[in-house]
């Protein structure tokens, strides 16, 4: 029983943090780019429509990602999630380019640049494929690249859960190096233990 409580109040969790984050990414909406959000918004000039593309659009794929793995919903409105997954995806598309650059014209050094890149590519080619093989009917291998995509997805609240604690053990440079590759690869690792672990005795049997 303690177990079920756990597991609810993890999905929980996940749905504040994912929500939490995207509405406060758009407090830009009311404050302004330069109010609140002042260290990249050098981006709203270099690069305006990557820059509002990822920082309007990214926020909504972090709120549709938790709709797509409500077990009822996929279930009772099929029509629904492959809407929700649409307008997931364009987000993507849209936000990962911006991303992508972004991440090539950030100040914030080679390091970053690369850790941010790698991320935004992978962003777009795991979301991407996954909704190729949804397309094709492939659903087991479309779920498990769309595990892939969320994982990375999430890489906006690991990113800002982290990052207080970094900057105050490491300084702030060495804190923001770090974190552009820190927000995403446990994630990835995270999820890839959870595709490989062994199914449990009574799935494995019933299979
Ligand atoms: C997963 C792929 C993502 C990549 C590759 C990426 C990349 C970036 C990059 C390169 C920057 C500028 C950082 C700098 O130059 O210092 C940035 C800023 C930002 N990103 Fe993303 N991002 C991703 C996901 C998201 C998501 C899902 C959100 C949703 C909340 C988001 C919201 C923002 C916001 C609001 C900013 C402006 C700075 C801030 O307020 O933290 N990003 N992103």
């Amino acid at each position: 029983m303690i177990m079920v409580y756990v597991s609810r109040f993890r999905v929980f969790l996940v749905w504040v943090l994912c929500f939490g984050v995207a509405l406060a990414s758009w407090r830009f909406m009311v404050l302004g780019v330069e109010a609140s959000m002042e260290f990249v918004a050098y981006h709203a000039i270099e690069r305006r429509l990557a820059f509002f593309a990822h920082i309007t659009l990214a926020p909504v794929a972090l709120m549709l990602m938790p709709f797509q793995f409500w077990t009822g919903l996929r279930a009772r409105r099929p029509q629904v999630h492959r809407w929700i997954g649409r307008a997931y995806g364009v987000s993507i598309l849209l936000a990962g380019v911006g991303g992508l650059l972004m991440a090539a014209g950030t100040t914030a050094g080679p390091v970053a640049a690369w850790g941010f890149g790698a991320l935004a590519a992978l962003w777009l080619g795991s979301t991407g494929y996954g909704i190729w093989l949804a397309l094709q009917g492939r659903i087991a291998e479309h779920q498990r690249w769309m595990i892939r995509s969320a994982a990375l997805t999430f890489a906006a609240v690991t990113l800002r859960l982290y990052l207080p604690l970094l900057f105050a053990t490491l300084g702030e440079e060495t804190g923001y190096t770090l974190v552009s590759w820190l927000c995403w690869v446990p994630n990835v690792a995270v999820a890839e233990w959870y595709l490989r672990r062994p199914l449990r005795r009574s799935v494995a049997l019933a299979a």
